[in-house]
């Protein structure tokens, strides 16, 4: 582990690659049961570049009509979201250092052109938990703020395997990922990464 800030912890290769072939078997179920949407921007209306889903208790939605919001069910489907699966719980009860487990883990599946602006993870009503990011597939070109937007940025590139967690005085740092690194793809097969691609997982206490 290497704390390369105050609260911004990186775990390097933290699931081998025979972890990260489990994870995304999980995930391809995970995927079956609970298919992947294109979130809106809350005003514009814009679609997002990622497709997202979610595990666990709660889910993270967004749309114009009813912008950013957690809730237990899959909006097309009506079902409750699958549970997390195992491996990532055993990492939050790792690596959060938080008493309770994490109540929500969105999917956000990036395929060769995604990416996501800078932003801030402050639709959690309480920001004392961490969030716990896992990287999966491709590596990306991830960018890391400030606490205001205007503060200066550095960029870093995740891995397949890799784990981060913001927490503490970096839990509401602007994050985002400038675009993937394709050159890069894993040996991971999978259909998810049929036509290359990454997945990230972020586990977040939401109450
Ligand atoms: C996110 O902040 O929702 C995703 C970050 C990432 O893909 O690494
Ligand atoms: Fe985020």
């Amino acid at each position: 582990m290497s704390e390369i800030e105050p609260g911004v912890r990186l775990y390097r290769g933290y699931f081998d690659e025979a972890a990260q072939r489990a994870l995304l078997r999980e995930l391809e179920s995970v995927i079956a049961a609970a298919p992947l949407l294109t979130p809106t921007m809350p005003r514009s209306g814009l679609p997002f570049s990622v497709r997202t889903t979610n595990c666990g208790p709660l889910g993270w939605l967004s749309d114009q009509a009813r912008g950013y919001r957690y809730e237990a069910r899959h909006p097309e489907t009506g079902e409750p979201w699958p549970p997390m699966p195992r491996m990532l719980l055993d990492a939050w009860e790792k690596l959060a250092d938080y008493p309770h487990p994490p109540e929500a883990c969105l999917v956000n599946f990036y395929g060769p052109e995604a990416r996501m602006g800078p932003h801030q993870d402050r639709d959690e009503a309480d920001f004392s938990a961490p969030i716990l990011s896992v990287s999966l597939g491709a590596d990306c070109r991830f960018r890391l703020g400030g606490v205001k937007r205007s503060d200066s940025s550095r960029v870093f590139a995740l891995s397949s395997g890799d784990v981060l967690t913001l927490g503490g005085p970096a839990r509401l740092r602007f994050h985002g990922v400038d675009r993937l690194l394709p050159e890069l793809a894993p040996k991971l097969s999978s259909p998810l990464f049929a036509a290359g691609g990454r997945i990230n997982l972020t586990l977040r206490r939401v109450t």
